[in-house]
């Protein structure tokens, strides 16, 4: 019911909604309102209310409730039900746990802060209280495992739009999924699917992004930045949380009914942070380690299958996402 009514307190924006009105949209008695929004008020939000006008939104907690979450969420979005948590160790093993148990498509976990929030390769993500956005999507999309990455990349394209939306940043992507503001990472995205054979039982996307960290490690603070730090604005989390995912569920749908990413290969490329430059590809994935080859070339975009085209003094490779690290000549990107 907290949903319902704070849905109808942003849609009036600066006006007033009447108690009737709440009860009606709701569907609840006055009691059950007037319960709710003191709820509400403890949690943070400030709610003024005026006899014979009603209630008006003057201000709201940056705390990523679920009921929050879910009243910006999109009528038709993919994200059906939202679970918030205070701390939690990773919201990618949650939402694993939770398809391994049965839990529909739609269900989005997200969290404050993780405890063992997870990178690519092994890696951790720096997961403090109050300065990003943790959240995992699940899916259980008909395709087959090895469509899976193409999820991961249109991932990245919602991504990038949001932050454009609503932080008023516009961002690149470094290939194949991680989100760059001047230069530096802003965002990252881990897919993880359960499959067997060639069918699919579930896939989780995990998107974090680093929202209002003032600074970073010394030992990442070259590669990491966030939002804030780069706009000097705060960032609302809660609606970059519910855009992101409106946003993913619309090239999702696309993605399921074409099977390809041939409708999104032009707007990936546009944000393409190395498209036309020189790249090195680090093949054997281990980007210090003295045995890892490399190779360089010019990077022209990716294809329908979200393989990343260099053309390079050997010829023109197709790179798979998952096989090579990708970086610029000289540094990160
Ligand atoms: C990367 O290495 O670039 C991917 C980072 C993905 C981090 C997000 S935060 C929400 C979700 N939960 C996790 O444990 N990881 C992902």
């Amino acid at each position: 019911m907290k949903k319902e009514i704070l849905k109808a307190l942003r849609e009036a924006g600066e006006g007033f909604v009447s108690g009737q009105s709440l009860c009606e949209k709701a569907g609840v008695t006055r009691q059950a309102v007037w319960k709710n929004i003191a709820q509400l008020k403890q949690m943070g939000y400030d709610i003024e209310s005026v006899p014979n006008k009603g209630y008006m939104l003057t201000g709201f907690p940056d705390i990523l409730y679920s009921e929050d979450i879910e009243s910006r969420i999109k009528e038709g979005s993919i994200c059906k039900r939202v679970e918030s948590h205070d701390i939690i160790d990773s919201t990618n093993i949650r939402a694993k746990q939770l398809a391994e148990q049965g839990e529909p498509e739609g269900t989005l976990v997200i969290a404050e802060r993780q405890s063992a929030g997870r990178g690519r390769r092994g890696r951790s993500w720096f997961s403090d209280a109050g300065t990003g956005v943790f959240m995992s999507l699940i899916l259980r999309p008909d395709i087959l495992p090895s469509e899976v990455s193409g999820i991961t990349l249109i991932a990245a394209i919602a991504t990038s739009k949001a932050i454009e939306e609503v932080c008023c940043a516009r961002t690149q992507i470094k290939w194949p999924n991680d989100i760059v503001l001047n230069r530096k990472k802003i965002c990252g995205i881990l897919t993880e699917m359960s499959a067997e054979m060639n069918c699919i039982n579930h896939v989780v996307v995990g998107i974090g992004i680093n929202a209002n960290n003032k600074s970073f490690d010394n030992d990442i603070s070259d590669v990491a930045t966030s939002i804030y730090i780069q706009t000097g604005k705060k960032a609302d989390r809660a609606q970059l949380a519910s855009v992101t995912i409106d946003k993913f569920g619309e090239y999702y749908r696309e993605f399921n009914k074409v099977l390809s990413l041939k409708p999104f290969i032009d707007e990936y490329n546009s944000m393409l942070v190395s498209k036309d430059k020189e790249v090195k590809i680090l093949y054997g994935m281990k980007e210090d380690a003295e045995e890892s080859r490399t190779q360089t070339g010019i990077a022209r975009g990716i294809d329908e299958t979200g393989a990343l085209i260099v053309d390079t003094k050997e010829g023109t490779k197709k790179i798979v996402s998952g096989e090579v690290s990708v970086r610029g000549l000289y540094g990160y990107v």
